[in-house]
């Protein structure tokens, strides 16, 4: 029976230790801001930046939402993220994904400042992640290392699995496992064979996007299971990629959905916010 690893109460340390910087930067007479935007009516991203924003008033950073209306154009949101870039409130800047389709996410991530991108998704902090160099990192991968450094999970030396490609997680997650001395092997849902590769796995990364993928067969006795997947089941409720109740019997440690991953992608952009602050101060 495998041990939980609690997103959720890290995610609370994580956030409490980001408030005392945030309080110790406002005795210092700096407030530190995060500017959110989010384009259209995707009742999801609602969800995540309500969250987000709830998160940056409980350890007392300012958001300043930006909610604008589906038939935004490219110019219109560039515009504004060129303002944001020169707002000395705003210390972060993030623009909720998914984009409306006429929208070109890329080059609206690529108009962020490098050093305002909390996200960790312009080209210059995939780089400087690429090379290990210091920058903004990708919160959600981020929060999946820091969960198994909490417990004390060694990464090197490990087989690490990751099934997703995404810019977002996927990829990311890949780079700091390889930074961190794994041996990683990268699969997609479409994978010949997966899991006879997912089998292999000490740590078995699932971001796929599909409930239930990952079922006990694809995991080896002893495995550290992490669940990136925020799903709808049948009946409307949150769940994961992984097929928690078979799995959790034969793996070691496992991350629950909901109360997993999810907390810590925004422990994770409230502390690279207060980063960027403090690199400003
Ligand atoms: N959509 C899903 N995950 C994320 C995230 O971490 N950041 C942003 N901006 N959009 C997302």
């Amino acid at each position: 029976m495998a041990e939980l690893i609690d997103g959720k109460a890290l995610a609370a340390e994580i956030r409490q230790a980001a408030a005392l910087r945030v309080k110790s930067l406002n005795e210092r007479g700096k407030t530190v801001g995060l500017a959110v935007i989010i384009v259209g009516n995707d009742p999801a991203s609602r969800v995540y930046v309500n969250n987000k924003k709830k998160a940056c008033a409980e350890v007392g950073i300012e958001s300043f939402e930006y909610a604008l209306s589906e038939d935004t154009t490219q110019d219109e949101l560039l515009a504004l993220i060129e303002k944001l870039n020169h707002d000395d409130r705003v210390d972060g800047i993030l623009c909720q994904l998914p984009l409306p389709k006429h929208l070109n996410a890329d080059a609206v991530i690529d108009s962020i400042s490098p050093d305002k991108d909390v996200d960790g998704f312009h080209a210059v902090n995939v780089g400087r992640l690429s090379l290990n160099k210091q920058g903004m990192r990708p919160c959600t991968p981020a929060g999946v290392m820091r969960m198994l450094q909490s417990k004390g999970i060694e990464v090197e030396g490990k087989h690490c699995v990751v099934i997703g490609r995404s810019n977002i997680v996927g990829k990311p997650a890949a780079v700091m496992l390889i930074n961190a001395g794994a041996t990683v092997t990268v699969c997609n849902s479409k994978t010949k064979n997966l899991s006879e590769i997912t089998r292999q796995a000490d740590i078995l990364i699932a971001a796929v996007g599909r409930p239930g993928f990952v079922t006990a067969d694809m995991v080896k006795d002893g495995a550290v299971v992490i669940d990136v997947g925020i799903n709808r089941d049948e009946n409307g409720k949150l769940c994961g990629d992984v097929d928690f109740d078979t799995v959790k019997e034969k793996a070691s440690y496992i991350t629950p959905v909901p109360g997993g991953v999810g907390p810590m992608t925004i422990a994770e952009l409230i502390e690279n916010t207060v980063l960027s602050a403090e690199l400003k101060a």
